[in-house]
């Protein structure tokens, strides 16, 4: 318990979107190069709409008909949230395009709407929006969970969370865990990005790029380096840890891991999964009791797949689900025991 509230504790000083929050702890939550003016210690969180009716993601709300002009998209590997089925969509404004300069760290224009709705069993639980209101501060995007009322007839934006929604058991995050996880990377949006677009079948990538939604040609085929069970690895490991264990993010001050990939890694040693984890002491090793963070060969020795929760520690992702993921941990800890 104790390791859980300091864990949070850092979560939440680091990710903060509290303007009254000490000026100490806000200067932690910038994403180190960010390109962006410095932002002020007033800068005010972002506000929206309150009521899912009103972010304009329908056209009809009561027939659920999407409104023309949004893109719907998959993502290639998916973020384990308690087994939710879901479904995306990204909203440009007219005549705007996405950044893509830097092919890993896309920006995008103010206006810009993702949404990713949540349904558990079938049952449409919670959309989430993330909605780009100002460029240059350090609150640009309005960020919330719509949780729907039991009789569909629309969705109320939760800033506080709530606990098992419509007794499906999935806990709906609070705001402040969505900048947990969605300020890390460059610029808000995580699965919008080039790797993860970049599903060889829908090639959602493609699609945008020849609708003229991008600034630049991206790459036509993109590929996670590895084969079997070590390209599942790093896939997994840049879905469900890369957008908080990335070279840009703040959490580097606290543990150098780095689990994101970039589109110009062709080998797995080229990759942070490699280059951060064999042979590198744990910064946290109370936590899990290994003192590194991969030991080749033994998964029970080392901490990324102890802190994934196979033990009694502080489970990683440290938010976002009550489960963990039964296949992805397999996966991790075949790659480690496959390693020699
Ligand atoms: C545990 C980390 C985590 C938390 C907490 C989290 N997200 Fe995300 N979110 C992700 C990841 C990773 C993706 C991309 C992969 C996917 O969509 O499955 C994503 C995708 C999204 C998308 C689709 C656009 C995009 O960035 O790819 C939206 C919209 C979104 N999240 C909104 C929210 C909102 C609103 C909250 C808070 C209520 C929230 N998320 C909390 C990790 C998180
Ligand atoms: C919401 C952000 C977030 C996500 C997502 C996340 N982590 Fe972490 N992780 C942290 C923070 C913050 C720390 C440092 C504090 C601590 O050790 O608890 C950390 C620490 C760690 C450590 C200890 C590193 C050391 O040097 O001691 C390991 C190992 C780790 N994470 C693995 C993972 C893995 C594997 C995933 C994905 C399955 C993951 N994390 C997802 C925030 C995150």
């Amino acid at each position: 318990m104790r390791a859980l509230a300091t864990l949070v504790m850092a979560i939440l000083s680091a990710g903060c979107t509290d303007p009254s929050a000490p000026v100490e702890a806000r200067e932690d939550a910038a994403v180190g190069s960010r390109d962006v003016a410095a932002p002020e210690p007033g800068d005010p969180p972002a506000t929206g709409p309150t009521l899912l009716s009103e972010t304009g993601l329908y056209s009809d709300f009561a027939s659920r008909t999407v409104s023309p002009g949004l893109f719907a998209f998959a993502t290639r590997y998916d973020l384990w949230s308690d087994g939710a089925q879901k479904a995306r969509w990204l909203y440009l404004p007219p005549g705007t395009k996405i950044d893509n300069a830097q092919m890993d760290h896309w920006v995008f224009p103010v206006g810009t709407k993702a949404f990713k709705e949540f349904r558990y069993a079938g049952k449409l639980v919670e959309t989430r929006l993330l909605m780009k209101v100002r460029d240059g501060t350090r609150h640009d995007w309005w960020q919330a969970a719509y949780v729907w009322k039991e009789d569909g007839s629309d969705a109320v934006a939760r800033l506080d969370g709530v606990k098992d929604a419509l007794g499906t058991g999935h806990n709906v995050p609070k705001q402040a865990d969505c900048t947990s996880c969605h300020s890390r990377v460059r610029d808000g949006l995580v699965g919008v990005s080039a790797i993860q677009l970049s599903d060889p079948t829908q090639n959602p990538l493609g699609a945008l790029a020849a609708a003229g939604r991008l600034s630049t040609a991206p790459p036509t085929t993109i590929e996670v380096p590895g084969a079997g069970v070590v390209k599942d690895a790093l896939a997994y490991l840049h879905a469900n840890c890369g957008h908080c264990h990335n070279a840009e993010s703040d959490i580097q001050k606290q543990t150098e891991l780095d689990l994101r990939l970039l589109v110009s890694h062709k080998a797995p040693e080229e990759t942070g999964a490699y280059t951060t984890t064999v042979g590198v002491r744990m910064k946290h090793a109370e936590e899990s009791g290994a003192t590194e963070i991969v030991v080749k060969g033994a998964p029970e020795r080392s901490g990324l797949w102890l802190r994934m929760g196979a033990g009694d520690v502080t489970v990683m992702p440290p938010i976002g689900n009550q489960t963990m993921d039964p296949v992805g941990l397999e996966t991790i800890r075949q790659w480690i025991a496959g390693w020699n």
